[in-house]
């Protein structure tokens, strides 16, 4: 579905410059068929060396010859690179804002009636193929643009479809930085095998791989983490002492403060 569309990523920063790397890795789209952008052109040999695709200094020059917009952004940005594109994205365009705490109707009401939206919340991780991404329909976009953001997200991760827009603040907390608080799990654990002898390149390798492992328990055999927590803590064992220590620390509450926090904010921001 995607081969024969133009695809162009309005701000090849960290997370557009993700994206343009994994549809190029995973051969979503060739080169030849994606476009990006920056603010300062300063950036773009580096760019375009790096990933052979063609660099626009002129938006609306770029949004003219592509069928899909990827709008990668910091949100204080959105308005100026909408208005460059006002007058050049029309209906047959698929628009999909990345940009947190940014509603779709926000960014349709910068652009002229009627332009398919779809907002959608990935993350780093998208880099290694193991990306979440959430996907949230605007009011003018249908089945069949929900289907290509699909495509395109997938290529690269797991895929989300939610309805209610007023939920992806929770998503931005959760998923969006999500990979912010896994690295200081991942550091914490390493520092703790460090202290208890191992050598730092070691002890950051099993933590990480023991946070895959894990995440892929859940995901892949569908049990409550409860009951897989549960399995590994023999009684009278190393685990529980472990798990004990834990809970003396206040990790479960620090962690939903932690997200309820972070959507709180996100919730600000986009007001
Ligand atoms: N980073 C993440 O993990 C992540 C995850 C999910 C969503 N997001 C969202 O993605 C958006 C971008 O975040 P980021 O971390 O990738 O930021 P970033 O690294 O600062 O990248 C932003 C890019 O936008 C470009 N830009 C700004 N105004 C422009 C304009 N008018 N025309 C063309 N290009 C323009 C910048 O160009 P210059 O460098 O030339 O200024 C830069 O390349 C944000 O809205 C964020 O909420 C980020």
């Amino acid at each position: 579905m995607l081969s024969n569309k133009k695809i162009a990523v309005l701000g090849v920063g960290k997370i557009g410059g993700t994206l343009v790397s994994s549809l190029l890795k995973n051969k979503i789209v060739p080169a030849e068929n994606l476009l990006g952008s920056t603010r300062h052109s300063a950036n773009h040999e580096k760019i375009s060396s790096q990933f052979g695709i063609k660099l626009f200094s002129n938006n609306a020059e770029m949004v003219k010859l592509a069928n899909i917009i990827i709008l990668a952004v910091k949100p204080q940005n959105m308005k100026q690179a909408l208005a460059e594109i006002k007058d050049s994205i029309t209906p047959n365009h698929l628009m999909i804002t990345l940009a947190a705490a940014t509603s779709t109707r926000f960014v349709e009401q910068l652009l002229k009636e009627g332009i398919p939206v779809i907002r959608a919340m990935p993350n780093t991780p998208c880099l290694v193929n193991e990306g979440m991404t959430v996907l949230c329909p605007g009011r003018f976009s249908g089945p069949e643009h929900l289907k290509m953001a699909k495509q395109i997200f997938s290529s690269f991760g797991r895929v989300e479809i939610l309805d209610n827009e007023d939920l992806m603040d929770a998503v931005t907390a959760l998923s969006g930085s999500g990979p912010g608080y896994i690295y200081i799990m991942i550091e914490s654990l390493a520092e703790g095998g460090v202290k208890a002898g191992l050598p730092r390149d070691l002890a950051t390798t099993l933590a990480a791989q023991s946070m895959l492992g894990a995440s892929k328990m859940v995901l892949e055999t569908g049990e409550h983490p409860a009951k897989l927590k549960d399995s590994v803590t023999t009684p009278a064992g190393v685990t529980m002492d472990g798990i004990m220590e834990l809970e003396d620390g206040g990790i479960r509450v620090t962690l939903i403060k932690a997200i309820s926090k972070a959507a709180e904010r996100s919730r600000e921001i986009s007001q």
